[in-house]
Formats: structure tokens, sequence, C-alpha cells
């Protein structure tokens, strides 16, 4: 064994940081078979519930018996093919854009969108709780990175108003994957206009989810469109499928096909993905109860965790954290959980600040009431 391999790892174990797989026998669910047992899914991004539909799994056949398993390379080698064409024209309907371009991934799309966006010399301002593929996009463009405490608007106006750089991009998340709050986007927006910033909005848990029809953060807070904002989303989460997507002028998309690295030198997504993804923002586009059911659902689990005296933050959103405190406690919490029948994941650091590792909790629109009733009741025993 490598010793540099087996010092590393000892010291994730050592500091109770050590993550493993856990084989779930079957599809993504409300429920999952694990070692042979049925378990309640607290855990998955799929909020509305498509990965596993049928009409969503039957384009996938489809378009793969049609157009084969592969996409054969990048888009601008082998040709762009019609099922990322459709997709396209789904998602600028979906989100009223003037264009849209696919990425592999939300986090192809934040690697490649921030460097094309803010390269050498530009300024990057960044919530401190923003996803990692945007730390990791900023600093592969090799753009100063300044980052601000989470939803901190004060700070980031200093920040701004120190900023000499000629290129500021100002990026969050709409809804914080480890926090489940929505961003004060109104008042980013007004401080972006007022310091000559773009804003990058990654929407990848807001889309398909919050909005009235589902558009995500910026029509859930009443927020027009507008020229300033590139937002993103992916298409992994709540559309249950692969992928992310960009939407805003047809020059931007010009731009990110010339400039974005993971979208130039990447293989495309696989046809079959792709007509997956289609099918199922058409489904959650004709079926607007599921968002329904996803916000009725979260309310009652938030509520719940609070009345039984959790600290949730200020989650207002399908994402509920539960800060537990350290690691190891953490830990033994979920494998607690688990052995009475519940499926969360204990999120550690770096994912999360030092001391507030937590439960992640999210829920989807196809949970039942009382499931989510009996995994209140378990997740209080488990934490007492
Ligand atoms: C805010 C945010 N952006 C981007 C990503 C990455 O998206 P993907 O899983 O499609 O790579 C995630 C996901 O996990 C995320 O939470």
């Amino acid at each position: 064994m490598n010793s540099a391999i087996e010092k590393t790892l000892k010291k994730i174990k050592d500091e109770g940081l050590f993550r493993s797989l856990t084989l779930i026998e079957g599809p993504q669910s409300p429920r999952v078979r694990i070692s042979g047992k049925e378990v309640l899914c607290l855990c998955s991004n799929d909020y509305l519930g498509l990965a596993n539909h049928p009409e969503v799994k039957e384009a996938a056949i489809k378009a793969t018996e049609r157009y084969g398993a592969g996409a054969g390379a990048s888009r601008l080698t082998s040709g762009a093919m019609e099922p990322h064409r459709e997709l396209e024209d789904r998602i600028k309907r979906f989100k009223k854009a003037e264009a849209a371009l696919v990425f592999n991934s939300g986090w192809h799309a934040n690697t490649g969108i921030i460097p094309a966006m803010a390269g050498r010399g530009a300024d990057v301002f960044s919530d401190r709780l923003n996803h990692a593929s945007i730390i990791d996009g900023s600093i592969l463009g090799r753009a100063n990175l300044r980052r601000y405490p989470h939803g901190d608007v004060n700070a980031l106006e200093g920040l701004l108003g120190r900023s000499t750089a000629e290129r500021k991009l100002i990026v969050t998340d709409g809804v914080f994957s480890m926090d489940g709050d929505v961003a004060p986007l109104k008042e980013i927006i007004a401080l972006a206009e007022r310091h000559g910033a773009m804003v990058f909005l990654d929407d990848a848990h807001a889309v398909g989810c919050i909005g009235k029809n589902g558009r995500g953060t910026l029509e859930h807070l009443g927020i027009e469109r507008r020229q300033s904002v590139i937002e993103a989303g992916t298409l992994g989460k709540a559309f249950g499928s692969y992928g992310a997507f960009v939407t805003g002028g047809r020059e931007l998309m010009e731009l990110l096909m010339n400039r974005a690295r993971s979208f130039i030198y990447s293989t495309a997504l696989p046809p079959g993905v792709c007509a997956a993804s289609s099918k199922a923002i058409e489904i959650a586009g004709r079926e607007p109860q599921r968002r329904k059911r996803l916000s009725e659902n979260a309310a009652f689990m938030r509520d719940g965790l609070r009345k039984n005296g959790f600290d949730t933050l200020k989650s207002s959103t399908h994402i509920i954290p539960l800060v537990t405190g350290k690691a190891q406690r953490t830990m033994e919490i979920t494998g607690r959980l688990l052995d009475s029948g519940v499926f969360v994941q204990g999120i550690r650091p770096p994912t999360v600040p030092q001391g507030t590792s937590r439960l992640r909790i999210t829920v989807s629109s196809e949970h039942k009431p009382a499931d989510l009733e009996r995994a209140i009741e378990v997740i209080a025993r488990a934490c007492e």
C-alpha cells in the first residue's frame, strides 16, 4: 500500500470525515432498499419523483434506440444531435428565454461558465456557502475570489465598493444546497446594477421546484428577467435525469460555445439522457401538483422538526438542515436512523463549515405525510 495514501486515509478517518458508498438496490424513489430492507429515503434530490417515471424512462429508451448510446464527441467536434437541440428548445420554452445551452452537469456548467465570464484580473464575489463547483470555477478562471458571509448584502456591497476590477461577477446559489434558504436576489441584483457587475445564478435546487411555474428563484421572488443575470439550472435534481443548462441571450451562448472549456473539451451527454430530461420538463410543466405537493411536504417536515425543538436554520424549502454539530455525532445519528428505517445523509466539513455538521433532509413530492410523520418521530428519538 502506498504510504501517502494510507496516511491521508488515516487522517480523514481520525477526523471522522471518512466517506463511503451506501448501495441501494433498485431505483431512486421515496422508499429504497438497502441490504434487503425497505427504508424511507430522505436524501435524494429527485424532488419531483421523476427519476423513475415510466414516461421519462421510455423517452430515454426510444432515443437510445434511435440515436445510439453515446454522443461520439463534444458537439463542436462530431456534430450537434437532435435530442440535444430538442432539449434546448424545451428549456427555452420552459424558461421563456431567448437561448439555452446544455452542459454535461452542474459541475461542468459552473467550471465552464465562470472562467468564461470572469477570467484573470476579474473579481468574482461569491457567497461563502456557494456550491464547491462555484469555488472551483472561480479558481480555474484565475479570477480574484472575494467571498462574502452567507447572504450578507452589506458585506457584498463593501467588497464591490472596493473593487477596481474591470469585470465583476457576483455568483450565488438560488436555493442553498446545504441550508435550504433562498438568496437575497433582489438586493444582490440592485447592487450588481449599481456597481456594473453581472450576476451568475446557480439555480440547481430551485428550477422545477419554486416559482409559480417552477422557473426558479427569480420567479419565486417576483423578479423580472434581465440581461445582467445569467441563470443556470441542473437536470439531475428536480428533473430526475442528468445534465445542466444555462439560459440567456444568443450572444452569451455563442461566447460560451467558444470559451467554456468544459463545453468544448468534453463528450456531450448521451442522447437518451437528453430525451429523458426533455420529457421530465414536459411532465413537470403539465403536472404542477407535483410542485404543490413538494412545497406542502417541505412545510410539513420543517414545521414538524421545529415543533420538536430542532434548529433548521433559515430553510424555507425542500432542503432542511438539522444541525448536529460534531462530525462523529452526526454519523452516529445517521447510523441509528438507518437502523430505524430512515435513510438520511450526514453532511460534514468541508461540505459545510467546521462545527456545523448536520443531517441534510430532503423531501420529494412523492413522500406520503404519514411517512414524514414517522420520520420526524424517528429523527427525534435518534437525536436524543
Ligand atoms: C448549487 C449546486 N450547483 C451545482 C451542483 C452540481 O450539479 P451536478 O450534480 O449536475 O454536477 C450542485 C450539486 O450537487 C449544487 O448543489
